[in-house]
């Protein structure tokens, strides 16, 4: 292993054992390299000759660049063309770190890592798998969720993906999410928490989240070593008023230290910027001291470094750009104004009884979708296909259960789209 690997092993093992326990071989032996070229490039920054770094500089010193990009982007050079550090830019990086206290009041003085910047959340959810899942590891999810976990945990990394079933009756399936906690056999357990959920829609009310962070904790009482990592894709977008409103995140960060809260977000939902792939991972645990986060931190840079280099230096000064804006706060609401009118208009048209003989929306609050759950007999499939042909419809199927992104349809097109899926399964029915 390479001896920058091991000292930061070193740090993390005097600091908290139990973290190293929680890495992969890979997480292990990664490290973000100080000495050779970034080192020698650093040492090199100022002098009057640099010829260290792989970027092509103009004589005047500035960034070479085609003229046609001068009247497309109105900003300095030096934010548009270089590489960012793999770390993530230092000022984007910091305002994140404000920005997560700020929207999630109640973690006080919890000590947390600096966010280290990933390719948005799906690059940062496989960084996290580099570092923290192998051949042999569980990872628990809830049965509904984002599909792409698949193909990050089990055929990305080898590890084995378990289910609980999200919802009892009329919620949170408590007894579920124990039930498949307790019965992984590993002393090393990898559990993902998504809220507001994709597909649901869902994020547990505060009564909930008490529960579901209580029986965290008793695992990590009881010896566990609970890596949990908080896929805050969706994050702020709530909708009712019993729900939680702070990533879990906050419960998380602080609460014991057998508990490593890996929090991924990101301004790709929550700001509407799909394409600009930006997002972070940061760090929380009890006792995390700064030395204990900096040797995370190298680990994530070093998975970064060793996977896509960086992330774009024009969507970080971009986005910074717009975070120092007055009117950034006010934008932002008006656009969760928008959302939340799609929701309350999907709630009211989904009440008409006459729905029930067809389709049962599963339980949502927040986030881009929902999800309904189609009767016994009816097959999703066939009721999608036929509401593209025939109700120029498009939806998402899993299973039994049908997602629709209300965020992508008009408030005013709603109860159509609702009357056209009911349409669709009498239709599918009575053949
Ligand atoms: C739950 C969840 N996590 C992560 C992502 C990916 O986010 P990004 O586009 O930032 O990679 C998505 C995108 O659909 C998602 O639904």
């Amino acid at each position: 292993m390479d001896a920058q690997a091991l000292t930061l092993n070193n740090i993390i093992e005097k600091n908290n054992q139990g973290i190293l326990q929680m890495l992969s071989s890979k997480g292990k032996e990664i490290f973000f390299p100080k000495l050779g070229i970034l080192a020698q490039s650093a040492q090199a920054k100022g002098k009057n000759i640099n010829a260290t770094i792989g970027e092509a500089v103009e004589d005047d010193g500035t960034s070479m660049h085609l003229p046609d990009f001068d009247p497309l982007i109105n900003m300095p050079v030096g934010n548009i063309f270089t590489y960012a550090p793999s770390f993530g830019k230092p000022d984007i990086r910091d305002k994140w770190k404000e920005m997560i206290y700020k929207k999630n009041p109640s973690l006080n003085n919890q000590v947390i890592s600096k966010p280290i910047a990933t390719n948005g959340l799906t690059h940062g959810l496989s960084m996290a798998g580099y570092l923290f899942t192998q051949p042999g590891d569980t990872v628990v999810l809830s049965d509904l969720y984002w599909e792409n976990y698949n193909l990050i945990f089990e055929n990305g990394y080898g590890a084995s993906v378990e289910l609980f079933k999200l919802f009892n009756k009329t919620g949170f399936n408590l007894e579920a999410f124990k039930a498949k906690l307790n019965s992984v056999k590993q002393d090393k357990i990898v559990l993902v928490l998504n809220f507001p959920n994709n597909p649901s829609g869902y994020t547990p009310l505060t009564s909930e989240v008490e529960l579901i962070v209580a029986e965290i904790e008793k695992l990590a009482k009881a010896g566990k070593k609970m890596v949990v990592i908080i896929d805050d894709a969706y994050f702020g977008l709530v909708y009712e008023q019993k729900v939680y409103p702070e990533s879990i995140f906050v419960k998380l960060a602080g609460l014991n230290e057998n508990i490593l809260a890996v929090k991924l977000d990101g301004p790709t939902k929550e700001d509407y910027v799909w394409g600009f792939r930006v997002g972070f991972i940061t760090y929380g645990i009890k006792n995390g001291t700064s030395e204990l986060y900096e040797a995370l931190e190298n680990k994530t840079a070093g998975a970064v470094r060793g996977n896509i280099s960086n992330i774009s230096q024009l969507s970080q000064s971009l986005l910074f750009k717009v975070y120092q804006s007055p009117n950034y706060e006010n934008a932002k609401k008006e656009k969760y104004q928008i959302l939340k009118s799609r929701y309350e208009v999907l709630k009211k048209s989904l009440a008409d009884s006459k729905f029930t003989e067809y389709f049962e929306p599963l339980p949502f609050n927040s986030g881009y979708f929902m999800c309904v759950q189609l009767s016994e007999g009816l097959n999703a499939e066939s009721v999608r296909l036929h509401l593209l042909e025939k109700y120029s419809t498009g939806v998402i199927v899993f299973g039994s259960v049908i997602r629709l992104a209300f965020s992508a349809v008009p408030e005013a097109k709603i109860p159509e789209l609702v009357n056209n899926l009911y349409l669709a399964c009498k239709d599918i029915s009575n053949r």
